[in-house]
């Protein structure tokens, strides 16, 4: 067992998210999103503050009355620093810049042609650098009161806190774990070069940067050549270390009484075979092309009529922002259209189900018989390890080859290429007919690699590279 640490965690969202129950009490729940996921083991086996933004004003009016104390799931004790941030400075930070640019250049989703937030600045200074600068100020707080604890930045919300807390505390312990893909300098020349520079600038005051695969590492590393003109060996240790799940709790989630009844609750008429797909409605998860797969599928092999159904379990996100909102609305339409053509009075071919319930999901990581994952571009994709590992029924991974997961797996999985509808639908009749022997040993496959390689494994290979990172600087 690791010596336990002093860690400091900073996120944009936080491990619990807090509301106000129907007498007005104030509760928290367990925060949404792998990465909070992930990072929870962290609170069980070291001693965490772990630092996030105040979303509502019941965090706001908590994050006033300064760092609290929270419970995880286990037990385990951890402190908890929310950073209340001007509604007006969040809005441009997570509507404007983090999502809509960053994520959006970084999953190769923006719009070349139209450009459509041609002047950034204002959003940039205003939301991104000053969210980021509340950040770095409350992790320099946090170092003042225990200077020896190390921090543990996460993702894309915060590539310039790193730099802003460095310049002000030299001796700091930084790492950085980016957990969306990195890409090469001329998909970051569509944004203005004093942003890209001072986002490759901030990665660079750390100690440690880390990605899930290594097609992301050496990306950015070829970006900090081209815009910080920074030979490799000048600055972070930059890793690749694909994140994973804790087996365990999949399988003992899957025996439980309240997920089987999820099973006949979404699934009161089966059809025969079941293609499943669950995520977010993120354009990046590319559910718009995976319907017109299917209905490609359809088209040619009328046989699969009335037999098989596609199951898209997708949540609702970001809807705050106009691309995301207009997406979801365009899935929604894909679907309809695909089930107007094809559907029966017996047998509809798609079901769009738009619950946010991860037990549901669960439930149905249960029972496919195809699991499409066909991501424009993914980090890693955590559905691709989750769900064969209480898959009941020899489910087949279909994998986008740029999904980070598709570099672990791509032995045990049938391949796709995101942007070719014609090749989703080939790949999905391919996984609806590979034989009962080679699905068997694919899953198994999958199940070993992730029992190998699960999250108590990527925590402690973190801190290892830490204390790399820490005794080269030494
Ligand atoms: O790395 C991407 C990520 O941070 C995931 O951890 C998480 O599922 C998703 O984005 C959540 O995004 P948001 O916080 O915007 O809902």
């Amino acid at each position: 067992m690791a010596d336990r640490r002093r860690l400091i965690v900073v996120s944009n969202r936080g491990p619990v998210t807090y509301g106000t129950d129907e007498h007005g009490e104030l509760v928290a729940r367990r925060g949404a999103g792998g990465l909070v996921t992930a990072l929870a083991p962290l609170v069980t086996r070291h001693d965490v503050t772990w630092i996030a933004s105040a979303m509502s004003q019941e965090e706001r009016e908590l994050a006033a009355s300064g760092p609290v104390e929270e419970q995880a799931g286990d037990g385990s004790r951890y402190r908890l620093r929310l950073v209340a941030h001007a509604p007006e400075a969040y809005r441009l930070y997570y509507d404007t810049i983090a999502n809509p640019v960053l994520w959006f250049v970084q999953h190769g989703l923006w719009d070349w042609m139209v450009d459509p937030r041609a002047d950034l600045t204002v959003a940039w200074r205003d939301g991104y650098v000053a969210v980021n600068r509340a950040f770095a100020d409350a992790v320099v707080q946090e170092l003042d009161r225990d200077p020896g604890a190390a921090v543990l930045f996460q993702d894309y919300h915060l590539y310039i806190a790193p730099r802003l807390v460095r310049d002000r505390r030299p001796e700091a312990v930084l790492s950085h774990f980016v957990h969306i893909p990195w890409v090469g300098p001329a998909a970051w020349d569509v944004l203005p070069s004093e942003i890209v520079r001072t986002i490759h600038d901030g990665l660079f005051a750390n100690d440690a940067v880390a990605f899930h695969t290594e097609r992301w590492r050496s990306a950015f590393v070829e970006s900090c050549g081209a815009f910080l003109g920074t030979a490799a060996a000048e600055g972070p240790l930059v890793t690749a270390c694909p994140i994973s799940v804790d087996p365990e709790e999949f399988e003992q989630l899957a025996r439980r009484d309240d997920v089987r009844r999820r099973t006949d609750d979404l699934f009161p008429a089966r059809p025969e075979r079941v293609i499943l797909r669950v995520d977010r409605t993120d354009p990046a998860k590319n559910a718009i092309r995976g319907f017109r797969a299917f209905g490609r599928l359809l088209e040619r092999r009328a046989d699969l009529r009335g037999k098989v159904g596609m199951f898209a379990l997708l949540h609702p996100s970001r809807l705050s922002i106009p691309e995301y909102e207009a997406y979801a609305a365009e899935v929604e339409r894909t679907a309809a259209e695909i089930n107007e053509r094809y559907g029966t009075l017996e047998w509809t071919p798609v079901t769009l189900d738009l619950r946010d319930d991860f037990l549901l999901s669960v439930a149905a990581y249960r029972d496919y018989d195809v699991l499409l994952v066909n991501s424009i571009k993914d980090g890693l994709n955590l559905v691709a390890k989750e769900a064969p590992l209480v898959n009941a029924r020899d489910g087949v991974l279909v994998l986008s080859r740029e999904a980070g997961a598709f570099d672990e797996l791509e032995a045990w999985v049938v391949p796709v290429d995101p942007f070719d509808v014609e090749n989703q639908a080939d790949a999905l009749e391919h996984a609806l007919e590979l034989p009962l022997e080679l699905r068997r040993s694919w899953l198994a496959s999958i199940r070993a690699q992730v029992h190998a390689h699960d999250l108590d494994a990527w925590v402690a290979a973190q801190l290892a590279v830490l204390d790399r990172a820490s005794t080269m600087r030494a």
